[in-house]
């Protein structure tokens, strides 16, 4: 009633104060503040349906559903938008094909877009540009993409509003799915995060991809870290991947038995590449060859792990170019999907490689290759490998993409660190980034 009383003192009209306070009158008052009360619903309501039905997905609904608050508010669509993905993802080349590289501002996805890219294939990257590392040598990537002709779409691969407009702009013959939440360690920290990129992602991805038509044929990057707590070496595809330590791994295990459903359901064609150790030029910061690399320039202490009883932490590092090869021999060896309008018609491929360089380093001889290049003296300091996802030892037995890709490793570790290191001090030249 209070409330009332004071609405009754505001003028109807400007400068004029309505003194009579007769039954009458008020109930005018009960009928106005009641038609306000409806308009006022009636806008919010408009307002709720435009952003429910807005393409972008971003809406209040939306975040409010864990497993999608991660999605940012991106800007796509519109007639300029359209033209830059299709000229993107023009093929070039005769028998050329036309991929979409999910994760292109990544490390790997920045590499293999270039060489399809360089080859005459089509290339259209979707990255979200998360901020798990830095987002400038993300950015960095994109330039150089850019200026190879290739287009970053900036968007999640959870939101299948913008798959499916991709899909309906481009008949992508091939995904070079790449974007994940990758690192052991982080999955500590942020959980969700592995669930919302590693399950969820590939989930909405595999979705629109079984829907499309034609289906692509998809080749996706699982990981060594699959072989988990296994003891026998080197790692095969026949071995055992129930042990994982860590829930990236479990991630991308669960990834692989995805990959199977929906090869099995919808004829997808699917092929999955464990990668080992992956390093080199416009890679990761959180991966230990990099941030040795600033710590000894920093001239910090660095942190070198052993196993129990002085036990050696070893890892099968993969030069970034060999990756890039066996992806590219992946996707020229994928046959087509056989399903169309999201019905299976026939069996379809489905595969995984390991993509290692069969010759595991210590992690202390990283060290030493990295002192020799830097010309710098490493602090280090020697702890017991703690029980956070990190395994002891990586080692790829690569006999079938050898036999199946023609897949050759034929970087060794201290080539490759050399260019990497190059590629380092060049880029961070000054303390500030140069595009390389
Ligand atoms: N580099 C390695 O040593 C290694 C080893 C094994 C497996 N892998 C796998 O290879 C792939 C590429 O790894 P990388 O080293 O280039 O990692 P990266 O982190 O540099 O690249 C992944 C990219 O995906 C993007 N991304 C993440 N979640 C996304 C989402 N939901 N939607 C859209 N984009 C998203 C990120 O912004 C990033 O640019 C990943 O699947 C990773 O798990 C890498």
């Amino acid at each position: 009633m209070k409330q009332i009383s004071h609405l009754d003192d505001i003028p109807s009209t400007p400068g004029k104060f309505k003194m009579d306070k007769s039954p009458y009158n008020r109930l005018r008052w009960h009928s106005s503040l009641a038609k306000l009360t409806f308009w006022s619903f009636v806008f919010l309501a408009l307002i709720f349906i435009f952003f429910f039905r807005s393409p972008s997905s971003s809406t209040p609904q939306a975040l409010s559903d864990p497993s999608r608050r991660y999605l940012q508010n991106y800007s796509w669509g519109g007639a300029a938008w359209e033209k830059r993905v299709r000229s993107s993802a023009r093929i070039r080349s005769r028998n050329g094909m036309s991929v979409l590289v999910t994760g292109a501002a990544g490390f790997v996805g920045t590499h293999v877009s270039a060489a399809l890219k360089r080859r005459g294939d089509g290339v259209l990257g979707l990255d979200n540009f998360n901020d798990y590392y830095d987002p400038s040598l993300k950015r960095a990537r994109q330039a150089l993409l850019e200026r190879a002709g290739v287009f970053i779409v900036e968007g999640d691969i959870n939101d299948e509003a913008l798959l499916k407009k991709l899909f309906e702009v481009v008949a992508f013959t091939h995904v070079m799915h790449l974007a994940a939440q990758a690192g052991v360690r982080y999955a500590m920290e942020n959980p969700s995060s592995y669930v919302h990129s590693n399950i969820a992602g590939l989930v909405s991805l595999l979705e629109v991809c079984k829907s499309a038509n034609p289906q692509p044929a998809i080749v996706w990057a699982s990981s060594s870290s699959v072989y988990g707590l296994n003891t026998k070496v080197p790692f095969s595809e026949k071995d055992r991947t129930d042990q994982p330590a860590s829930l990236y791994a479990a991630t991308k295990k669960a990834g692989e038995e995805i990959a199977h459903t929906y090869n099995h359901i919808y004829g997808l064609s699917l092929t999955g590449l464990r990668f080992f150790t992956v390093y080199g030029p416009w890679g990761r910061p959180d991966m230990a060859y990099f941030f040795f690399t600033r710590d000894i320039l920093k001239g910090k202490t660095i942190s070198i792990f052993e196993a129990a009883n002085h036990g050696t932490v070893a890892r099968d590092f993969t030069y970034i170019d060999d990756i890039v090869r066996g992806c590219l021999a992946a996707l020229d060896t994928a046959e087509k999907s056989t399903g169309s309008g999201g019905k299976k018609k026939g069996p379809a491929q489905l595969r995984v490689y390991n993509l290692g360089n069969t010759s595991p380093v210590p992690v202390s001889d990283l060290v030493s290759i990295l002192e020799r290049l830097l010309k710098v003296k490493a602090k280090r300091n020697i702890l017991r490998l703690p029980r956070n996802g990190d395994v002891q030892y990586t080692h790829a037995n690569i006999s079938l993409a050898q036999r199946e890709l023609g897949y050759k490793p034929t970087t060794d570790l201290q080539s490759g660190l050399k260019k990497f290191v190059r590629w380092y001090l060049r880029f961070y030249a000054d303390g500030k980034k140069s595009g390389v």
